[in-house]
């Protein structure tokens, strides 16, 4: 480092409401300079405070700093002279100590405590709310200029005018703007991750993210596995957009459930699909009219020739009313590519397929799967229903589990008929409660797949908690949308999804294909994030310009067009919806 580095200010600022966008963002994105010293804590400075502690602040982010060289390579750039101290959100404005140059694992002191540095800024759009700049966050990392936190090794009185000393240098040189690259921009060299991961004060959520595009298989067309498990590797979409499919058995499972086979019409066996895997038709009851577009888990075996999806009539349920009413062997229908994530991974451990409901179609095939390959795995199937008449596949997962050398069944019937024989239909009356994993003796460190009802996969959190189970890992399946992930944005109510207020848009058809909702686009609207916004459709977002990747959703079919252009390109078949716009009909996983 050139000179001597110095404390230019202490900038602290408690969480506030502030009113954007019509909504309200709860933030401490707005510090002020302090006068004298102030005592630095091992979670805070004294009188700051996070609005939002996922995303902020906590032993790891204590502290974050930004430099006076880049408030004036800012304000040069966006004609601005109008910057106070804490303008982006920093707790010390510091002369010296340059992104390219700090290192993760240096360690300084200042006055009389001892910083560590443990991670580059995080992508977030409340600095470009609080400076007016709405694509700040993006330009941060592509202009190298993120700034950095610091963990608080020693707690002490610093001040600003303070000198700011180092102390020790962190292993492998890594500076702050190289590791912000290797995570955000392309290229992510496998040499560099691992070295990163050789870094010991790099934070823990970090270090989660570089281990993620290490386990990223060579190859990958694109996406980035660090940012989102939506770009986690697996295969490519087998087909683009939909293609038709014969239905060549319709099978019924129990009084609500019935399977369809599906097979390709010139008799060529369709691409395997993953076990756990699900296949999105495009119905179109009224013609010309708004396509209806669901999602089904197949529930036959991965690698058959033909697909098997396995459809619950729910009452008054449009998609599944009119398969039910309408649909006849020889009929042909439009499907997406098998996609999901929820599939079975390969290895030793005991696996839990744990369901309720209509749930079981992707354990199934994922029980399946097990069979076919063998397995010596230790194997547990539990399963609730009602009763007898709601239990499908009751015989085929039996005769499946029977197959297998180290196999456990556990069925709840929470009402079960008077011909329902205990201990042999079924085990326990009553709900099927994740409680019962211990209660059952379910193994440790076991592979867990979760599908069912909301409530059922809502206990999930308490019960892992309170039990001793330990699991390696937690898989889940939600048929529908998945929970909104909105940094910041208080009260916001859970609205049914709806069309836009007003006239409908002149643009392409856009179907959210979870909400089960089609819209004409807009051009209004910035990007396909302000219109699911508009629509209410739960939507996951940090920085809504392009560069963290939240947004990342399935785009099952059409085109987009970036504007801004993201900073590292998404998964193949994948969208960035915070910066996207639709270029003709799109169908989104959303
Ligand atoms: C990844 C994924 C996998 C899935 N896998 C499966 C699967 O394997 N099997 C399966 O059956 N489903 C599965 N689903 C769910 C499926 O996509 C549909 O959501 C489901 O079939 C319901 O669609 P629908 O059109 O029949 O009901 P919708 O018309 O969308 O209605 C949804 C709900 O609202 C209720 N409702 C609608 N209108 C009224 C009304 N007027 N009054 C009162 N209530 C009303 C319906 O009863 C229904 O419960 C999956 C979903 C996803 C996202
Ligand atoms: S919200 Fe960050 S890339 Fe879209």
């Amino acid at each position: 480092m050139n000179g001597r580095a110095k404390l230019l200010a202490i900038n602290v600022g408690l969480p506030q409401d502030v009113s954007w966008r019509g909504r309200t963002v709860h933030t401490g994105v707005w510090k002020r300079p302090v006068a004298g010293p102030r005592m630095v804590r091992r979670l805070n400075i004294d009188g700051d405070g996070q609005g939002d502690l996922d995303g902020h602040g906590g032993e790891q982010r204590a502290v974050l700093v930004y430099q006076i060289d880049s408030y004036r390579y800012w304000q040069e750039r966006f004609g601005r002279d109008d910057f106070t101290f804490g303008q982006f959100g920093e707790n010390f404005t510091v002369d010296g100590l340059p992104d390219d140059e700090v290192c993760v694992g240096d360690r300084y002191r200042i006055g009389e405590a001892v910083f560590e540095v443990t991670q580059p800024r995080v992508t977030c759009y409340r600095v470009g709310l609080r400076m007016g700049e709405p694509r700040l966050a993006a330009l941060l990392v592509s202009h190298r200029r993120p700034g950095f936190y610091l963990r608080v090794l020693t707690e002490g009185r610093v001040e600003a005018g303070q000198e700011i000393v180092k102390i020790a240098s962190g292993p492998e040189g890594m500076t702050v703007a190289e590791i912000d690259a290797l995570l955000y921009l392309p290229g992510h060299s496998r040499e560099r991750v691992a070295r990163a991961l050789r870094v010991p004060a790099l934070s823990p959520g970090w270090q989660t993210s570089f281990r993620a595009l290490l386990d990223q298989p060579d190859g990958e067309p694109a996406g980035n596995a660090g940012l989102t498990p939506a770009s986690a590797g697996g295969p490519p979409p087998a087909w683009e957009g939909f293609r038709p499919l014969r239905v060549t058995r319709i099978d019924a499972e129990s009084k609500s459930v019935f399977s369809l086979t599906l097979a390709d019409d010139n008799g060529t066996p369709l691409p395997p699909a993953l076990p756990g895997q699900f296949l999105t038709v495009r119905l179109r009851p009224d013609g010309g009219g708004p396509p209806l577009i669901r999602s089904y888990s197949l529930s036959g075996r991965p690698d058959a020739a033909a697909y098997r999806i396995s459809v619950k009539q729910e009452p008054h349920g449009s998609a599944s009313g009119y398969l039910r009413a309408h649909l006849r062997v020889g009929d042909v229908l439009e499907f997406a590519a098998p996609r999901g994530a929820f599939t079975l991974e390969a290895g030793d451990a005991p696996v839990l397929l744990v369901s309720a409901g209509i749930g079981a179609t992707p354990v199934l095939a994922m029980l399946h799967a097990l069979v076919a390959a063998r397995s010596a795995r230790e194997v547990w199937w539990l399963y609730g229903t009602r009763d007898g008449t709601e239990h499908p596949f009751a015989q085929e997962s039996r005769d499946l589990l029977a197959r297998l050398p180290n196999a456990h069944r556990h069925i709840c019937y929470s009402r079960p008929a008077p011909g329902d024989r205990q201990g042999v239909d079924y085990q326990t009356a009553g709900r099927l409660s994740l409680g019962l994993l211990s209660a059952v003796g379910a193994p440790r460190a076991a592979q867990v797949y979760l599908c069912g009802p909301a409530a059922f996969m809502n206990e999930l959190p308490a019960v892992l908690a309170s039990s001793d189970l330990a699991p390696a890992g937690v898989h889940t399946e939600i048929f529908g949308t998945g929970p909104a992930l909105n940094p910041g944005l208080t009260s916001v109510p859970a609205r049914p999804v709806h069309p836009p207020a007003g006239p409908p848009g002149t643009g392409p058809r856009i179907s959210f294909a979870r909400s089960g909702l089609t819209v004409e686009w807009d051009p209004a609207y910035a990007s396909l994030l302000e219109l699911a916004e508009a629509c209410d459709v739960p939507t996951r977002w940090s920085c809504r310009t392009g560069v963290c990747h939240s947004c990342e959703s399935g785009l099952l079919s059409g085109s987009v067009g970036y504007s801004p252009e993201p900073v590292d390109a998404p998964a193949r078949d994948n969208v960035l919806i915070c910066c996207s716009q639709p270029r003709d009909e799109l169908v989104l996983d959303l």
